[in-house]
């Protein structure tokens, strides 16, 4: 199931606070390396062809991005290639960063943002993108501990009009009651696809009931996580993705929007192709029977 012609309104919309977007979005972690995610010694991508992708997925009608300034490489940086292939931005895009991890300027990791130091990453991320209020801030979470300061920290951020809406990633139904108890909260984004963590089907559905958008990250790459979709596949996904004509990542974004319409997918990719084909898979429309063998490999997986 190849297209260039389906857009991105082909998953539907979902509204993230005021903001109206399309359900396909794109991650832009990809953007910035050739291979493995967030390593020191990433093999850095072609400036060219990244500015690329940001542009065509616009073209696609993608509107929403999903980026950090701890995304980059030895030489790119995902706010940067943003700001640069897209401003001045569309009047209908939302951008979507995260805050809480850090890395220093060689790309190790530092401990995570303190309530004192969020300010300064959010500027960091208002100067990259070149823009004077962020859309969404999601506080990336590592851990079961408190969230209290510093969600109260970017409450006050989202006060003083540097943040429109905010959200949270890597987190549990009692952070998000925790932070829901300071401020409203848009979205949570954490790890989740077809055999990734069932056991989160539960909070899944508690977000839609409370009208929370469920942003899965890693629905293509799964456990390989930030060293990318491993290729290999479950026959199941793949007699399913043959029944469509479709691949079996496209089968994958596909079921995660199955989920529920607050669902949102944010697949992330370097590859132009890729690209058009996870837009495309918006307009995938899985049977009851298909989704029923496609939730018993996600039950055994996990
Ligand atoms: N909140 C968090 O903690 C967190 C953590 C990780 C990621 N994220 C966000 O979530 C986004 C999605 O995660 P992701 O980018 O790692 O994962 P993903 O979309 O699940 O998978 C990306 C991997 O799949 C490949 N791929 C993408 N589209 C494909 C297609 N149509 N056919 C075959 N292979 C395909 C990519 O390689 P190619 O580049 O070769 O296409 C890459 O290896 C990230 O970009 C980032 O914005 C958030």
């Amino acid at each position: 199931m190849t297209s260039t012609t389906i857009t991105a309104a082909a998953s539907g919309s979902w509204t993230l606070g005021d903001l109206e977007i399309n359900r396909i979005g794109f991650g832009a972690m990809r953007l910035t390396q050739h291979g493995e995610a967030l390593r020191p010694d990433a093999a850095s991508s072609g400036r060219r062809q990244a500015v690329g992708v940001l542009r065509r997925a616009v073209e696609l009608g993608v509107n929403h991005i999903d980026t950090a300034a701890f995304y980059f490489s030895p030489l790119r940086s995902a706010n940067e290639l943003i700001n640069h292939a897209l401003a001045p931005y569309p009047d209908d895009l939302v951008i979507t960063t995260k805050v809480g991890p850090g890395r220093d300027p060689s790309g190790h990791w530092l401990p995570h943002a303190g309530p004192a130091e969020l300010r300064g990453q959010v500027e960091e991320n208002l100067r990259q993108l070149g823009r004077d209020h962020l859309d969404v801030v999601n506080l990336r979470v590592l851990g079961t501990q408190s969230i209290a300061e510093r969600f109260l920290a970017l409450a006050r951020l989202r006060e003083a009009g540097l943040i429109r809406h905010l959200g949270l990633s890597n987190v549990t139904p009692a952070h998000l009651a925790e932070a829901q108890a300071i401020a409203p909260v848009v979205g949570v984004q954490n790890m989740y696809g077809i055999g990734v963590r069932p056991e989160q089907d539960d909070f899944l559905r508690a977000c839609g009931e409370q009208g929370v958008a469920f942003v899965p990250f890693y629905a293509i790459a799964g456990t390989g996580r930030q060293a990318g979709a491993s290729g290999v596949e479950s026959e199941e996904v793949l007699t399913v993705a043959r029944a469509h004509g479709a691949s079996a990542a496209q089968v994958r974004l596909a079921w995660t929007l199955h989920r529920g319409p607050h669902v949102l997918a944010i697949p992330g990719t370097g590859d132009p192709g890729h690209l058009a084909d996870n837009v495309a898979a918006g307009a995938l429309r899985l049977s009851t029977d298909e989704l029923a063998v496609l939730d018993r490999v996600h039950r055994a997986q996990g």
